[in-house]
């Protein structure tokens, strides 16, 4: 059963598309910025690590205030000027998804009944969606 299932992963990999004909648009950034919005990225990365590691504490009302204040785009780093429009809207629908999760956080009490937990875990999954999203569609180099 597992070496077929991992027999099934390698022959998924195989048939994944070479890099050659990768269909998404790459983000022509100065080389600098570019550093900068990687960095950036990473930050959102440990942001995310660290909303879910509070919410496994249960600190739900901490992982939401941790989202509004990690997730906000580019921080003024003046980034989004070199990016085009579309970046720009998956950009802002990400930030509006962290700040949706940290409202829902505002409501959800000390200990969460199961069908407020499901609503946090789909708070957090918007905001996942929102990173997978974008980076279907875009590269930076
Ligand atoms: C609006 C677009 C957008 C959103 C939203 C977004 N990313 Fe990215 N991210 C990118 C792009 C573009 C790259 C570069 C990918 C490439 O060149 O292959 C990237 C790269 C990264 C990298 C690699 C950094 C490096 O040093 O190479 C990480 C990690 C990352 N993103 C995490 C996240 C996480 C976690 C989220 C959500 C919490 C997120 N990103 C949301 C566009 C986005």
């Amino acid at each position: 059963m597992l070496k077929s299932t991992v027999l099934g992963l390698m022959l998924a990999l195989a048939s994944l598309p070479a890099a050659a004909e990768d269909a998404r648009t790459r983000l022509d950034l100065p080389p600098e910025i570019r550093e900068l919005f990687l960095e950036e990225m990473r930050n959102h990365m440990a942001a995310l690590d660290g909303v879910i590691q509070l919410l496994a504490a249960g600190q739900t009302k901490e992982a939401g205030a941790l989202a509004r204040k990690e997730m906000a785009i580019g921080r003024g780093k003046g980034i989004g000027r070199y990016m085009p429009i579309e970046f720009r809207e998956l950009g802002l629908a990400y930030h509006r998804s962290a700040e949706e999760f940290a409202r829902l956080t505002e409501s959800i009490p000390a200990k969460p009944s199961a069908e407020q937990w499901v609503q946090v875990l789909g708070g957090i999954a918007a905001i996942t969606a929102n990173c997978a999203g974008c980076h279907g569609v875009f590269r930076a180099q």
